[in-house]
């Protein structure tokens, strides 16, 4: 950031109308340029998500000597190395903000021949890296982290991993991902169980590069010593994305606006069924596959919203959208209630402290729990409010501001970049009022 900040000057906005297109996923792209290089051959990716997350991830596979061609916008050309054709880079590789980067890289490092020293920004450098190491140290990694299991991360050349079958012991397809992509490399049938069924864009993305493995949700299974192919990986739209606008479109009178080709892998729309239980109108227009997973159209039109309490069975399918959910509830008549969701503590931020102050000023009524909140929905005013440099939390307070009753400075908001650049001026085509300003701070 050079040492310069940016905040927002948001709401109120006008109707949303028209239609747009949200980026391309960030998980997704994560995962094909991870196997894209690891592939034999050129591969080719389309709706790469330009994020920062992204690109560091796509860096740190330039400096394990994998060739990157960037031929347009959203567009790689991959020259994959092979399985054992990555080698060691000099210093420390840094994954940026990006938690999805540093845990599945760490997976995929254990194998190696080299040794790596992972590191990442002052957020991801707070976030726990035990849920990674635990499992890739039974499969024979040796790998070191700083106090409490933050990053650094440093993993030692293998001397060999052995396969594992392991039960997860929190919902997270970061994890699961760091365990499978290490059973590229191990002995033996690698196996995972989850007892939430999470994001299954690893196991997905495999089987497109030719790699045999079998999965059903919540039990995934691959062996080690196959190869990967290079193939052709077109990238949905982030449904992460489209969640600010579904929300935004559902409390601004007036709205209807059309979500064109979001990805609808079951395992990131939650909040569809979460804005539909609270009345929200959404209607949903199949537009076919984009590289294997369902697309649709969505349009959603302005709705008056009830509290509800959200299913805790739906937590892991919505785990990013929390934020927007929060402003849905703020703005929902009655109660809206959060359970089972104390995952959200240790993302880009905790998301629940920051979600409740930011509200709070904004005049909500907003009780934290340890592992949610319980939201009475109102009216919201104006004032200053911090992301805490969570771009899902600016994005998400951007919504909110859309329905204050006077303006809302929203602070750093840089990191925004990481997962949606160009969202200032896609929301301000849409009917937003928002715009960027030097930062105070
Ligand atoms: C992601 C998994 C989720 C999600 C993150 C992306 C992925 O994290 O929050 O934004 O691409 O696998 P967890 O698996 O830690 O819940």
């Amino acid at each position: 950031m050079n040492g310069k900040t940016l905040d927002w000057l948001a709401g109120p906005g006008a109707p949303l109308q028209g239609a747009i297109c949200v980026p391309g996923d960030k998980s997704v792209s994560h995962r094909a340029v991870m196997l894209g290089a690891l592939a034999e051959g050129v591969s080719e990716v389309e709706g790469f998500l330009e994020g920062e997350d992204t690109r560091a991830t796509a860096a740190i596979l330039g400096r394990l000597g994998v060739r990157f061609e960037a031929p347009g916008d959203g567009l790689r050309r991959i020259h994959g190395v092979g399985l054992h054709g990555l080698r060691g880079a000099d210093g420390p590789l840094d994954c940026g903000n990006a938690g999805t980067g540093m845990r599945l890289l760490a997976g995929l490092l254990a194998g190696q021949a080299f040794d790596s020293t992972l590191v990442g920004d002052a957020s991801l450098s707070r976030r726990p890296m035990g849920r990674v190491i635990e499992p890739l140290r039974r499969m024979g990694a040796r790998i070191e982290a700083g106090e409490g299991g933050l990053p650094p991360l440093r993993i030692h050349a293998s001397n060999g991993l052995q396969a594992i079958d392991y039960e997860l012991p929190v919902a997270s397809a970061q994890v699961k991902s760091a365990v499978l992509l290490a059973g590229l490399y191990a002995r033996g049938e690698t196996r995972v169980r989850e007892p939430h069924p999470t994001r299954d864009y690893t196991e997905r993305m495999l089987a497109a590069f030719g790699w045999p493995i079998r999965f059903s949700p919540g039990d995934a299974r691959l062996e080690g010593g196959h190869r990967l192919r290079a193939t052709r990986v077109l990238v949905p739209a982030d449904f992460s994305s489209a969640a600010f606008f579904l929300v935004a479109a559902s409390v601004v009178p007036g709205s209807d606006l059309l979500l064109r080709r979001v990805g609808m892998n079951p395992r990131r729309t939650g909040l569809l069924a979460a804005l539909r239980a609270m009345g929200a109108d959404i209607t949903e227009t199949p537009a076919g596959e984009q590289g294997g997973e369902p697309v649709a159209d969505l349009r959603v039109r302005h709705a008056r919203l009830r509290g509800i309490a959200v299913p805790e069975a739906l937590v892991p399918d919505m785990i990013d959208e929390f934020p927007a959910l929060f402003v849905a509830a703020a703005l929902a008549e009655g109660e809206t209630r959060v359970s089972g969701a104390a995952e959200l503590r240790v993302k880009e931020s905790d998301r629940i402290a920051t979600m409740a102050a930011a509200l709070r000023t904004l005049g909500a009524d907003i009780e934290e729990a340890p592992d949610g909140a319980l939201i009475r929905g109102g009216r919201l005013q104006g004032g200053e409010v911090h992301s805490h440099g969570d771009h899902r939390i600016a994005m998400a307070l951007a919504v909110a501001a859309q329905r204050a009753a006077g303006e809302v400075r929203i602070t750093d908001c840089a990191n925004v970049a990481t997962s949606f650049p160009g969202f200032v001026a896609l929301a301000g085509g849409a009917g937003f009022g928002l715009q960027e300003t030097a930062g105070l701070g």
